[in-house]
């Protein structure tokens, strides 16, 4: 037996990002006791890396826009293979929880009238990106965190969750270990919500940080719920390629919805170059028309590299692999190029517009790389970003597959289909980080209590200590993080083809059984190797999901894109694939038939198509 301290709650929060806090701040309001674990400290979360803004409807910029137009774009955007209820909630939802955001103190960046601006972004019909210079998500972390902290939810920082407890059926809560000293715990809760974000370390070059490790998905299968759309993984367009340090460090879609523009090393603005038939009459027929649109002219269409992030990140790719890339392998993006045009007020652009508009990549680039970004181009290429997929919920309460389990924001699947939006991300956190809360903390009430299994904690425990038992004779667990992200970086990345993800699933298989004997030396104490032993079963039942459903979608799609299968097929567009866990352990695919479309709702589709 190890010892551990027993903490009781109605209702458990896992992860502190945008969705975690809006959850946790939602289930405090409505009157129950909360409790919030993090892996890293406050503040650190991966929501700030959705750096140009949120998308509401607020039409504050374009009063042309509405929930309706912001639904048919991210349906069209999630090539229709979204949760519609989803993107209808989060469509009509948006403003309000975006203005309750002003309320609770977020400085966005004004209109000349003193209203939230916004700005372009990709896919989106009018500028609705309500922002922060390029630090939004960060604004929305310290705005929630600001207005959670004193409701009297009781935070445990640096604390890594390793197993969820059930109780005849239903999520009981959750056992893990503080990372300073390794000291486990057992949270004791009538709802669990998960919001642990994403899976970016199972590749090789990513924006996300060494948190997301697909945690919660992992979690959530392993006490049955399903997992949905796990093919789909964001590879965001522009990350830094160099210095090597910094390869895939995110630049944000911000740089071009302020009119940067994409070059190859001919200098050719490739992008104009192949235009997706779902876009064809939306998509500028020059430079002056793309240039009017970013200051504003409603009668003009957007330039092409506000073109969805799935089709630039190909493009990009396609312009390296045919030998057109940058000297460090990936191509050109030019803000500096706006100097001199006369911006939305007719006043002539200098580098302190620039600055101002974009200071953190200003100062990214100035520090990281050397570069003026006001003066020469930067240099770009994707990252992996994001995970569509997720944990299957409902979509009003977000409540799994299994009950008592919730789950928000990037944890979850459903809203954003085969491809997100910039900018629907964070909307998605406070959208649904709110109604996680609040339908959690309605469970925990309306449901009886649970008990606690000491055999469940005591297996966790003794699962996680296993590494520390082989020590230093295990195998290094760095290796095996390292082939797992090479293997899913060179065989299931941007293009994919059957042969090559078949071998992956092989080399999944090889790095389970290594996983098994992975060892760290030292003790509980401050050890990143160790808690590396523990990401492992995580990464690889997340990356085992990517590759087994990108196998089994024979077509392209969203972010899916097959060599093998070039097209997207009708037939595929009527499913989602889900997850599911076997008896013994191993991992099935299955399709699952969409929910037909309410008739109202697929009047708007047609209607602004
Ligand atoms: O490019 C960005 O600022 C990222 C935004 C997002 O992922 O929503």
């Amino acid at each position: 037996m190890t010892d551990y301290q027993l903490h009781e709650h109605d209702v458990l929060v896992i992860g502190a990002g945008g969705a975690g806090l809006r959850a946790a701040i939602e289930a405090s309001a409505m009157g129950v006791k909360v409790a919030c674990v993090c892996k890293s400290l406050l503040g650190k979360a991966h929501t700030v890396m959705a750096e140009g803004g949120m998308a509401a409807a607020l039409a504050n910029v374009d009063d042309r826009d509405n929930w309706m137009v912001h639904f048919t774009d991210t349906m069209r955007g999630g090539q229709y293979l979204n949760n519609w209820r989803m993107a209808e909630l989060h469509a009509k939802e948006a403003p309000a929880r975006v203005r309750e955001l002003e309320q609770w103190g977020a400085v966005f960046d004004r209109t000349k009238q003193g209203r939230i601006l916004q700005r372009n972004f990709g896919g989106h019909r009018y500028p609705r990106l309500a922002h922060v210079g390029d630090r939004t998500g960060l604004e929305m972390i310290r705005t929630l965190q600001d207005h959670g902290i004193h409701r009297g939810i009781d935070f445990f920082m640096e604390c890594t969750t390793i197993e969820l407890l059930t109780d005849g059926g239903r999520v009981a809560g959750a056992v893990g270990y503080d990372r300073e000293r390794g000291q486990f715990h057992a949270w004791l809760a009538r709802a669990v919500v998960i919001a642990t974000g994403g899976v970016g370390k199972a590749f090789k070059i990513t924006s996300n940080s060494w948190e997301y490790t697909g945690d919660g998905q992992s979690l959530a299968y392993r006490v049955g719920a399903d997992l949905m759309d796990m093919e789909f993984v964001q590879f965001h367009p522009t990350g830094m390629v160099w210095p090597p340090s910094v390869r895939g460090i995110l630049v944000t879609e911000g740089v071009r919805g302020e009119g940067g523009r994409l070059l190859n090393n001919a200098g050719k603005r490739f992008m104009f170059d192949d235009i997706p038939d779902l876009y064809k009459n939306q998509v500028a027929k020059d430079v002056e028309e793309g240039w009017r649109y970013v200051i504003g002219d409603k009668n003009a269409n957007r330039p092409p590299e506000l073109l969805t992030r799935d089709h630039v990140a190909r493009c990009i790719n396609r312009e390296v692999k045919e030998g057109r890339g940058s000297p460090h392998g990936g191509v050109f993006l030019d803000i500096a190029w706006i100097k001199g045009r006369q911006d939305a007020n007719g006043k002539a652009i200098d580098s302190h517009y620039i600055e101002r508009k974009l200071p953190s990549m200003y100062h990214q680039f100035k520090q990281l790389a050397d570069i003026d970004i006001t003066a020469v181009a930067m240099e770009v290429g994707p990252t992996t970003h994001y995970i569509m997929g997720g944990i299957k919920v409902d979509g009003d309460s977000q409540m799994s597959t299994t009950p008592g389990l919730f789950a928000a924001g990037e944890a979850a699947a459903g809203l954003h289909g085969a491809n997100r939006l910039g900018g629907n991300s964070l909307s998605d956190l406070i959208v649904f980080g709110k109604r996680a809360g609040e339908y959690a903390a309605k469970f925990a009430r309306d449901k009886g209590a649970v008990t606690l299994d000491q055999n469940q904690v005591q297996s966790a425990i003794r699962k996680a200590l296993a590494p520390l038992e082989r020590g230093a004779s295990g195998e290094n667990p760095y290796q095996v993080m390292y082939d797992l992200q090479a293997t899913m970086q060179d065989l299931v990345g941007i293009v994919r083809v059957e042969s090559e993800m078949a071998r992956a699933i092989e080399e999944i298989a090889k790095l389970r059984k290594r996983a098994a004997g992975v060892g760290s030396g030292g003790d509980r104490t401050y050890n990143p190797g160790w808690h590396t032993c523990v990401d492992l079963e995580n990464l690889l039942t997340v990356a085992e999901s990517i590759a087994r459903c990108a196998i089994e979608r024979k077509e392209s799609r969203g972010a899916q894109f097959r060599e093998d299968y070039p097209a997207k097929d009708a037939e595929w567009g009527k499913y989602n694939l889900v997850t599911r866990r076997n008896a013994d352990g191993s991992m099935k695919v299955e399709k699952a038939a969409l929910t037909p479309m309410r008739d109202d709702l697929k009047k708007l589709v047609e209607e602004y198509k």
